[in-house]
């Protein structure tokens, strides 16, 4: 496994894979890989003859500052999760490198990334399309996999690539679980024994959602939100159901396949889950 720190560095690796006429599939990540994260990898393998990984904790997502410095970091370890995963190339770019110098170009989607999460946290999805964006030239890959964990994300993402035309298939991953069902998260670790137990309600919600007969938005919006609210332990914090490929809210009877974006806290920690169901 190769590692490269800079942008001319990584360029040569992909020469020579190109050269060689290899296909070669990229998973950006911030690193402190954990399950999920190698579950890309294993689907960029299947995909591609190379895999590239990206570890690059990118500032212009974050909000505050503070969120930015308190991001673990563990590089030694996603290193060696890398290398056992069989990953031909890291790349762990320096954010000079990543941001110029009086560099000036944005990349938005322009109505995705300001709904849903984007309304809470501004500008944090045109960092993330401005990042990949950049990412996604300098490895010029022929796939891009990312995880349904974040669905927004992977929804502008697709849109973004389109608009752009890269010449890159995004894939999107389905959210991987612990045993018992809670969703795959860095933040799972920031939570207590109590509610850990407790944030299982999110997928128990879903679940049960997905299971109710003559689905209308109203109705299962009122039974997530009951089975949230019966849990004393979670705070409910985001409930949105919305058309699944563009993110548009919808209402009455399901009619195409649909997303159901969950968010909660517990203890201070804000968890994610989603589902997308079919009519
Ligand atoms: P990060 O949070 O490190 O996540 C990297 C990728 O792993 C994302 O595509 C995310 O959806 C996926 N992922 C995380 N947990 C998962 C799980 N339980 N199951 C499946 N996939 C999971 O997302 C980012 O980094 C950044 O925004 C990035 C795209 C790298 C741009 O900076």
């Amino acid at each position: 496994m190769q590692v490269v720190r800079t942008i001319p560095e990584c360029r040569l690796a992909i020469k020579d894979y190109r050269a060689a006429g290899e296909t070669l599939a990229l998973v950006p990540t911030m690193g402190f890989l954990h399950a999920g994260h190698m579950e890309l990898v294993a689907r960029a393998k299947a995909l591609a003859d190379r895999v590239a990984v990206t570890i690059f904790v990118n500032p212009t997502q974050f909000g505050e500052a503070a969120d930015l410095e308190a991001y673990p970091r563990d590089e030694a370890r996603d290193l060696a999760m890398l290398r056992e995963a069989g990953v031909n190339l890291v790349l762990i770019p320096e954010v000079i490198d990543v941001y110029p110098e009086g560099d000036e170009t944005i990349v938005e989607t322009t109505r995705m990334a300001n709904i849903l999460h984007g309304k809470v946290r501004p500008g944090h999805f045109r960092g993330v399309t401005t990042v990949v964006a950049r990412l996604f030239n300098f490895v010029q890959p022929d796939w891009a996999v990312f995880g349904e964990k974040d669905y927004q994300q992977l929804q502008i993402i697709k849109r973004m690539t389109r608009d752009l035309a890269f010449p890159i298939d995004i894939v999107g991953v389905p959210i991987v679980r612990e045993p018992d069902g809670l969703a795959m998260s860095s933040r799972n670790v920031r939570l207590g024994p109590e509610d850990r137990q407790a944030a299982l309600v999110l997928s128990c919600a879903l679940d049960a959602a997905e299971a109710l007969p003559g689905k209308t938005v109203q109705g299962l919006k009122d039974h997530i939100a009951e089975t949230i609210n019966a849990e004393p332990r979670a705070t409910l914090r985001g409930l949105d159901i919305v058309e699944a490929e563009t993110l548009n809210t919808i209402s009455g009877p399901l009619t195409s396949p649909t997303a159901i974006m969950l968010s909660a806290e517990f203890g201070g920690v804000l968890l994610l889950d989603q589902r997308v169901i079919e009519p």
